[in-house]
């Protein structure tokens, strides 16, 4: 009995956490403000393009990506756990809400078509 109580419990914990993840990603797309991300983006664009597709190999294009995925980059170079010299420098001014509206800007951005050379 304890054992299934047990197992109980832990699919119970599961559902719970998979609701909440799902519950933060979609608050996060909603509450991106994406006149306030162009803004924002501004000074990014001279490395990675205006709208959002860079014109230097070494700069990644970020129209179309993934707005969690874009969010998470900026975190991670906020925080220095992904670490580049001049986005380490970028990201260290962003407030928790600028990253999601930049994110959301260039998410909602046309990608490059796949396979361009640059
Ligand atoms: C001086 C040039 C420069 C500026 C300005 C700049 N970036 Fe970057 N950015 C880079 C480089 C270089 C990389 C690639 C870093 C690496 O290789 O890890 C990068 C990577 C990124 C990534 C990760 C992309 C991926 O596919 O993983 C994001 C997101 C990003 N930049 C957002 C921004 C935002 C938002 C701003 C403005 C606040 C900005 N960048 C300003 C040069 C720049």
């Amino acid at each position: 009995m304890s054992v299934f109580m047990g197992k109980g419990i832990v699919k119970t914990a599961l559902v719970a956490m998979v609701a909440l993840s799902v519950a933060f990603s979609i608050q996060a797309k909603a509450e991106a403000d994406l006149s306030a991300g162009k803004a924002a983006a501004r000074v990014c664009g001279s490395c990675h393009g205006i709208k959002g597709i860079a014109n230097v190999p070494s700069y990644p294009s970020l129209a179309g990506q993934s707005a969690q995925y874009l969010a998470k980059q900026l975190r991670a170079f906020r925080d220095g756990s992904r670490n580049d010299p001049q986005m380490t420098a970028m990201a260290q001014h962003l407030s928790d809400k600028q990253i999601i509206d930049i994110s959301g800007w260039y998410n909602s951005l046309s990608a490059c078509k796949p396979g361009v050379k640059k």
